[in-house]
């Protein structure tokens, strides 16, 4: 007789309602990308952008649901015809049936597919890997830290993790929902009148409840039925913290080197007061970061990178040879509605973040084509018009990297 696990439960949500939906005959019409594991990101934050894609590359992408990171992943490293093998691996059939429907209508081949619990990995034999993706995956587990062992485990010594986990804060408003819904829903009911019950709850919710006041926390309305059982009725669902998120790395042997659009981890970012700004500016940066997230209280997700490397792995501006790479952002178009004195805007879910340029922003941003490095954009410049000397040209073009790569725009690479 097998005693039934907790996974069996996970297994069956997934089987029933593959997450997040998704249609391979789109395949032909867009790629979709995302964060963590887009190759750009993952150069950036773990090999410092010095990755050679004439050189094999392995990746894992662990609890890869229908595929979103694993078909982009699989489709830019094709592109840069890097000698790559991406393996898929997930515990519903289901959703391996979909991305492997993906990876087939682009034509991929190197990808492989398998079926298990990333649980398993260390007794799986399938060698070790450069890079590991895991969005939305451990915080679904009994043990989250031992499923970040388990993928430790498979890391080479200098690969790296790419992990998307939720955010305790910017959840606000979720767990009492789940609460109510264990009450009136509980797991015993079929999944369609679980979700029949829960979208009547959310109907009737007073114009006080947590949940109604949060409207960044909107997977039941973007993501339909497979989104909203993901959201209130998982069975195994917990937020974390970024204190959790840096024990649960530690845990693991691994160090977290930076989260995604770092702006938001900048207590400063919220902070108009420049003395309580100044003061954690020099924090660590998980301590940093942990303080942003308290003050924003808005972090519904946590994406980050993490290594066990003993040494920096993310690419910085202070080389000259460094060459910014726009992300999936027109450089032209940046340039034109950046004119001096424009400021950069963004919406942090709800927080209107603005932050002044330097003179010469539009100027730089025009030339950005992700082959010229930033010597080479000031030599194109200077044939243009008068320039700074170009100690004064780095420091402009260091704050735009900072303000831009803050809000994941803008990243770094190397030739190699
Ligand atoms: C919320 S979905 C996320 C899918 C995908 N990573 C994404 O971000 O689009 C979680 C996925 O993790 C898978 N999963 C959960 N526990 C797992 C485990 N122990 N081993 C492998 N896959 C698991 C589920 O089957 C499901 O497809």
């Amino acid at each position: 007789m097998t005693v039934p696990s907790p996974l069996d439960d996970v297994r069956a949500q997934y089987e029933a309602l593959p997450y997040p939906p998704r249609d391979p005959r789109d395949e032909a019409v867009r790629l979709i990308t995302g964060t963590p594991s887009h190759i750009l990101e993952v150069n950036h934050y773990l090999f410092a952008g010095r990755l050679n894609f004439n050189r094999p590359f392995r990746a894992l992408v662990a609890g890869g649901g229908t595929g979103d990171a694993c078909i982009m992943l699989a489709q830019q490293l094709v592109d840069r015809r890097c000698p790559a093998e991406v393996v898929y691996l997930d515990l519903s059939s289901a959703s391996r049936q979909v991305c492997e429907a993906r990876a087939k209508a682009r034509g991929l081949r190197t990808v492989r597919f398998l079926t298990g619990s990333l649980l398993d990995l260390p007794n799986m034999g399938i060698g070790s890997f450069d890079y590991i993706d895991c969005t939305g995956v451990l915080h679904h587990l009994p043990d989250p830290s031992a499923g970040m062992k388990a993928l430790a485990s498979v890391l080479e010594p200098e690969g790296g993790i790419g992990v998307m986990l939720y955010g305790r804060y910017g959840r606000a408003g979720v767990y009492p929902l789940q609460e109510m819904l264990r009450t009136l829903a509980p797991p015993s009911m079929a999944i369609e009148d679980r979700i029949a019950m829960a979208k009547r709850l959310i109907r009737f919710l007073p114009t006080t409840n947590q949940f109604r006041r949060n409207p960044y926390v909107n997977d039941h309305v973007t993501a339909g039925d497979a989104g909203l059982y993901d959201l209130l009725l998982h069975s195994i669902d917990r937020a974390f913290t970024v204190p959790e998120i840096g024990t649960l790395a530690g845990d693991a042997g691994l160090r977290v080197v930076s989260f995604r659009g770092p702006v938001r981890y900048e207590p400063a970012t919220y902070m108009s007061y420049p003395v309580i700004a100044r003061q954690t500016s020099s924090l660590p940066l998980l301590e940093r970061a942990a303080f942003a997230e308290c003050l924003a209280g808005n972090l519904r997700t946590h994406v980050f990178y993490a290594t066990r490397a003993d040494f920096d792995t993310v690419a910085r501006p202070e080389d000259s040879q460094a060459i910014p790479v726009l992300r999936e952002v027109d450089a032209q178009k940046l340039a034109v509605g950046l004119q001096p004195g424009t400021p950069l805007v963004a919406n942090l879910d709800g927080f209107p973040w603005r932050s002044q340029l330097p003179p010469l922003a539009a100027r730089i941003i025009s030339q950005i084509d992700g082959r010229r490095s930033v010597a080479e954009i000031y030599t194109s410049l200077s044939t243009q018009g008068a320039l700074p000397p170009w100690e004064d040209f780095y420091a402009q073009f260091e704050d735009l990297y900072v303000k831009l790569n803050g809000v994941n725009h803008l990243l770094l690479r190397f030739r190699t």
